[in-house]
Formats: structure tokens, C-alpha cells, sequence
């Protein structure tokens, strides 16, 4: 039925008048257009194996892609050519390629093959022998407002490979662009990509469904002292080839990837080792603080390989992005892109680098096939994850993060979901619909609890089985939710239960709405000793300098705050303020928790900590609970707007998209939104 309809929605595109390019003028005389008679999209919308995705790979499977970019972040230009490399499964079919926002060139065929390059990966940008290109047909199909416009290219019979020459748009989805002064030096600008879920298309031409797995080579050229970083091998070392006022770096990835985990950014970036295959990249102005912080991520690679064996990847990189950066973190293979906002100083906000290293097992090394199946991806890491944590720093940690994030989940659930119940399963259907606008707790932490569910029914060391043979069975492959009940049920299918346990019902996890009544907690004492002093403050009147608050991780402290009523007095939060420097705190997520509670009461000494943060912060977590309490009074919703206004021309696309929605939900006087 769903298929009808977005069949039915794209016949309608089709037919209706071929919208104006978006496309900058002079650009397009350049272009060779085929008559607008082929702008119509001819293709079978039924037919393509993954909804968000405009290619065919099941017909022309592109294989490698060799990138050959000039970047320039002071004019906001990325473009230059796409080689790829073909494989004809149907040989009769034209390749079709996704594309958003870029203006093509030009667009050539040619006969050939890869050649090995220095490393022995396979190169195709960084090939010495010359290639007879010869110009070939194409057109763009009509825009699709979320998918963007395929881009389809005739294929003389022989073809096997296809350059197409781009432009990415200023305004590109996929990439952002950063003033000086929103880096930590700010002496100069920055870029950064973002492709997941489906802004790869935004700056390359590219099959961009997470089913669809290439090779690729680039070379990138960068103004100097510009620093360019791929999620792939750095070929030359530190030292770049020169090139005039340019400097050339040049990456290949011999593994294969999908399209969302094709990494870049260019910046001044200082390289800081660690261990013998991981080192962190940062601002030079950061990047002491990033080796300090991350001294355990070695060790992290190490207990992640004793769990689901050997890392596949070569290095394990960090990249510490600016604080506009919309995500926590991003799993790019072999340099994994975080938020500056974990620099606590202390440690204890490393989960998420836990979180994005687990991805190099669940997501990258076996993915979601497509994004309607985010919780094999998610919901693994996030389980992953936390076995990290408990190997590396115990499992009273552990089980207090399994808390909070149960603790989210749950909020969610009812505050956010209550109307969607489809939206409460995991396996979703998010055809027709955005992926980034389908952003919630339900693949991270019931995903994740459906593996814990298992774990105790059937004890660790046979679940851990189950888990490494499902990413030996699927490597560098695809996998839908119906591989995971086939994968498990056969693997369980003779393993006794544990004492008094009983198995967990996949149906009801799968499709069902909310949490089964069966789902498994993590008690922690150290949890209800914070229970024990919310109830001293409220109920004892004790005041806050007295409460018992002595070894107290930031994780006790985020119970400690979403355990305050929503009524909290201001005379509590200034004493809590007096006596623990909350507004002052370096950790972003305590910052958060408490702001929010500052926001919605109306604490005044918070507010220029909190207007700065909002400014700085571009973190779609913390800017949605922050906005959200301001909107829930008349004067917040002001300073929201105030706030608002100064902040929004620094966030991300996604961002921006986020808070345009929130903001302009609250001014046509709905409801106020509730916290998360
Ligand atoms: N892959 C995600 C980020 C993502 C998901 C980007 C979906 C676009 C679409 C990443 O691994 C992630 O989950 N990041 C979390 C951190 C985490 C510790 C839960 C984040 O950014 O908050
Ligand atoms: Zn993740």
C-alpha cells in the first residue's frame, strides 16, 4: 500500500511541470541537458529495493568511486569530478545515481578497470594510466523534496566506468560550512560532512542507500595551511604534496562502504597519537584536552575486539569537530567525528566514543539495509557500547548508564510517542516519511534492551556467541529485521533457558508498541543513594549544602536532577547553585539537565550561561530539551526567540530544521512541547 502511494506520488511528480533547477545559471550552460521530455522520471518506484534511495544498484552497482575534489571553505565550493566504477548486472540498464541540490557538468563513459595504488588498495582518482573518456547522455529526473533528483547516464555497451564533473550547492544538506570564529583557534573557517541518514547525495553522486557498498579513492585539494581528513587512509603521511597556495591530500579505503559513511573535513587540525593505531584530531587550540580525554581509547579498541572480534578497519581515528556539529557522535570508519561538548575534563562522558567505536561491528561492518531498520544498527551499539563501558570502567557504571537511558526512553514514550504507536516499534516503516525528522530513543534503548532481554534469558557467554555470528554471517553485508528473527531463532532454537527464565517474545519486541511488561531494568544502589538525598532536600527541607553528595560521578548527578519535581523551588535551585556551581559545570550533560530545570523555572542567574551555551552549542540533544523549557513559559518563549535569532545562522541544516519546527509549533500556540 505504501508503495502505491509513493508510486502514485512520483507518477504525479512526473507529470506535473518539471520544477526550475535549482542549479546556479552560468553553471548549467556547461551542462549537456537532455530534452525535457527524459526530466521525467521514468523509473519503477516499487521496484527500488530501498525507499530513501533513487538508484538501482540492483541493475548498475557502482562499485568503486574515485573523488578528485577542490575545496575551498573561505568560498563555500566543493566540486570536481566523480569517477566510478560499474558493474552492468543488467547490462541494457542506465546507471541511476542520486543526487541533491549538485549541478552536473558534464558526464563521460570510458572502458577500464582499477589499479592497485601504493598501498595496495584500489584506486581509481589516484590511477596513473590515462583513460579515454568519451561523452555519454544523461538527465536528472524531477526533484523529489526529500530525495532529491536522480541523475541517470546512458551507458555506451562497454562501459565500466562513468566521470561525472559536479558542483555541490553552498547550501548543501550534507555539508556545513564554518565562519572562523566558530572554531576553537578562529583564525580559520571549517568544513565538515555529515551523510548519514541520506546527505551523502548532497555532495556526491552516489547509490546512497546503506544496501549499496563501494570502495573509493580520493584526492583532495585544500588551501594551504588547510588540513584535509577523509574516514579513510591517509596516503601521505602528514605531509601533503604541495601544490602552489594548494596543498593535495590524497585517502583511499580499501574496505567497502555504504554511501552514508563517506567522511570529510577540512580545517586547521593538529594530530595528537595515543596508542599504536588510534590518535585523536583536533583544533591545535583543543587538541592537549582531546588527548587527555580520550587516553583510554586503545584499551577501548582492545575490549571491543575480546568481545566481537578483530576490527576490520586498519586505525581507529577521532576527530574532534567544532560545537556546531548537530550529533554526538558520527561511526565514520576509522575516524569516528565527535562533538567537542564530551571534553569534560574528567572522563566521563567517553561512553559516546564507546558508542561510536561499537559501530565499527553493528552499522559498519554489518549494516541496516535500509533505514526503516536503524535499530540493527543502533540498538546494537548501544548494547555494545555498554559492555565496552563495563569491561573498561566496570559494570556499576554501565548499569547507571542503562538507566539513564532507560530513563529517556521511557519520557519519550510517553511525552513524545504516546500518539504514534507505530513510531514505538522497531521495526518502523519510514517510507514516504524523513529519516532525520524520526529521530528517537526507540531504536537506541528498546534495541537495546531486546539484546539485554536476551542476554538474561540465555546467559552471556551463548548470547555473545549469537552476536559474533551474526557479524561473521553478515560482513560488509546488509541486514533487515527479518534476518535478525531468522538469525536468532535458529541460533537459540536449542539453547536451554537460565533458571526461572523465560524467552523473550520477538513479536512483541519487534512490532509491538511500548516496552514489554517483561523488559529488563539495571537497579543501581548508587542510584537510590541519590533517591535518598532528593527526598532529604524535598522532604527534610536538609539544606543543599548539607546533602551527601561525596564521590558523586556526573552520572549520579543527572539522577540527581531528573529526579527534582517540576516544581522545584527557586529557593532550592539557588542553594544547589551555591553549593555545587551547577550553572559553572564543564560537563555538557549536567549543564543540560540543570539549564533545563533553570529554564522552566525561570532561574535568572542561569540565564546568560544558558544563552551562551545555545549560542556555541549546535548539538540537537541539548538544544531540544533547552528550547523546549523555555517555551513553556510566556517569558521563555521570548528569550527563545531572542536566543534563537543570534544562535540559528551558526547550527547545522538538521538543526536549524529541528528548532524551525519547535519554534514555530510553540508560535501558532500549541501546547507547550513537552520536555524531550
Ligand atoms: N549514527 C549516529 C548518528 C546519526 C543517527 C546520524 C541517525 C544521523 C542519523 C551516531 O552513532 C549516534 O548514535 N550518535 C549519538 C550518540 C550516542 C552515544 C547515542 C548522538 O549523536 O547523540
Ligand atoms: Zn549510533
Amino acid at each position: 500500500m505504501t508503495r502505491l502511494l509513493a508510486a502514485l506520488s512520483l507518477l504525479a511528480l512526473a507529470c506535473g511541470p518539471t520544477p526550475a533547477p535549482k542549479a546556479r545559471p552560468e553553471r548549467l550552460v556547461a551542462a549537456r541537458r537532455a530534452p525535457d521530455l527524459q526530466a521525467m522520471n521514468t523509473d519503477d518506484a516499487s521496484a527500488r529495493p530501498d525507499p530513501h534511495s533513487l538508484a538501482r544498484p540492483d541493475q548498475v552497482r557502482v562499485t568503486h568511486v574515485g573523488l578528485r575534489l577542490r575545496v575551498d571553505p573561505t568560498t563555500r565550493s566543493l566540486g570536481g569530478e566523480a569517477l566510478l566504477q560499474l558493474d552492468r548486472v543488467d547490462p541494457r540498464a542506465p546507471l541511476r545515481l542520486d543526487t541533491r541540490g549538485l549541478t552536473i557538468v558534464e558526464v563521460a563513459a570510458a572502458e577500464g578497470d582499477l589499479e592497485r595504488g601504493e598501498s595496495g588498495a584500489p584506486v581509481l582518482a589516484l590511477r596513473e594510466a590515462p583513460i579515454s573518456w568519451a561523452a555519454t547522455t544523461h538527465r536528472l529526473e524531477a526533484e523529489d523534496p526529500q530525495l532529491g533528483r536522480a541523475l541517470v547516464i546512458d551507458l555506451p555497451d562497454a562501459a565500466t566506468l562513468v566521470r561525472v564533473r559536479y558542483e555541490a550547492a553552498p547550501e548543501a544538506s550534507g555539508l556545513q560550512w564554518l565562519e572562523p570564529a566558530q572554531t576553537a583557534g578562529r583564525q580559520h573557517p571549517f568544513l565538515y560532512s555529515q551523510s548519514q541518514a541520506i546527505h551523502g547525495r548532497t555532495w556526491i553522486p552516489c547509490q546512497d542507500s546503506p544496501g549499496a557498498r563501494v570502495t573509493y579513492d580520493a584526492r583532495v585539494e585544500v588551501p594551504a595551511p588547510l588540513v584535509a581528513v577523509m574516514a579513510a587512509e591517509l596516503l601521505d603521511g602528514e605531509t601533503p604534496q604541495a601544490d602552489g597556495d594548494a596543498r593535495v591530500f590524497r585517502f583511499a579505503m580499501p574496505q567497502r562502504v555504504p554511501a552514508y559513511l563517506i567522511a570529510l573535513a577540512v580545517g586547521d587540525l593538529a594530530r595528537a597519537p595515543l596508542g599504536e593505531r588510534t590518535a585523536v584530531w583536533a583544533d591545535p587550540a583543543v587538541v592537549a584536552a582531546a588527548a587527555h580525554e580520550f587516553a583510554d581509547l586503545e584499551r577501548m579498541v582492545a575490549a571491543a575486539e575480546a568481545l566481537y572480534g578483530p576490527y576490520a578497519w586498519g586505525r581507529y581515528d577521532l576527530l574532534v569537530l567544532p560545537p556546531a556539529f548537530p550529533f554526538g557522535g558520527m561511526e565514520n570508519p576509522r575516524m569516528t567525528f565527535a562533538t567537542p561538548t564530551i571534553l569534560a575534563g574528567d572522563r566521563s562522558l567517553v561512553s559516546l566514543v564507546a558508542h561510536e567505536l561499537a559501530h565499527s561491528w553493528s552499522g559498519n561492518l554489518v549494516t541496516n539495509a535500509t533505514w526503516s531498520d536503524l535499530w540493527l544498527n543502533e540498538g546494537f551499539t548501544v548494547y555494545f557500547e555498554r559492555r565496552i563501558v563495563e569491561a573498561l570502567y566496570g559494570p556499576a557504571r554501565a548499569a547507571m548508564e542503562a538507566e539513564l537511558g532507560l530513563q529517556d526512553l521511557e519520557r519519550e514514550l510517553v511525552e513524545d510517542l504516546a500518539e504514534r504507536p507505530g513510531d514505538q516499534r522497531l521495526r518502523m516503516d519510514l517510507a514516504g516519511r524523513d529519516p532525520d525528522a524520526n529521530f528517537t530513543a526507540v531504536p537506541y534503548e528498546k534495541g537495546a534492551l531486546l539484546l539485554t532481554a536476551l542476554e538474561r534469558a540465555y546467559g552471556r557467554e551463548v548470547f555473545d556467541a549469537v552476536l559474533r555470528a551474526w557479524f561473521t554471517a553478515h560482513r560488509f553485508g546488509a541486514v533487515t529485521t527479518a534476518d535478525f528473527e531468522a538469525h536468532v531463532t535458529r541460533a537459540l532454537r536449542d539453547a536451554p533457558l537460565l533458571p526461572g527464565a523465560t524467552a523473550p517474545s520477538l513479536s512483541a519486541w519487534l512490532d509491538g508498541a511500548g516496552l514489554p511488561a517483561d523488559a529488563p531494568r539495571s537497579p543501581t544502589s548508587a542510584f537510590a543513594q541519590v533517591d535518598t538525598e532528593v527526598a532529604a532536600l524535598l522532604d527534610d527541607a536538609r539544606p543543599a549544602a548539607a546533602l551527601r553528595t561525596g564521590g558523586w560521578t556526573p552520572h549520579h548527578w543527572l539522577h540527581f536532577l531528573r529526579a527534582l519535581p517540576r516544581t522545584v523551588s527557586l529557593d532550592a535551585l539557588a542553594q544547589l547553585d551555591d553549593a555545587f556551581h551547577l550553572t559553572q559545570s564543564a560537563n555538557a550533560e549536567v549543564l543540560t539537565e540543570w539549564l533545563t530545570i533553570a529554564a522552566r523555572r525561570g532561574y535568572a542567574p542561569a540565564m546568560p550561561r544558558l544563552e551562551a551555551f545555545l549560542v556555541e552549542v549546535g548539538r540537537r540533544k541539548f538544544l531540544v530539551p533547552l528550547y523546549r523549557a523555555l517555551l513553556t513559559t510566556p517569558e521563555g518563549a521570548a528569550r527563545a526567540q531572542a536566543i534563537y535569532a543570534r544562535a540559528r545562522p551558526g547550527y547545522h541544516a538538521i538543526s536549524r530544521e529541528t528548532i524551525d519546527a519547535l519554534l514555530a509549533g510553540a508560535a501558532e500556540d500549541d501546547p507547550p512541547a513537552p520536555d524531550r
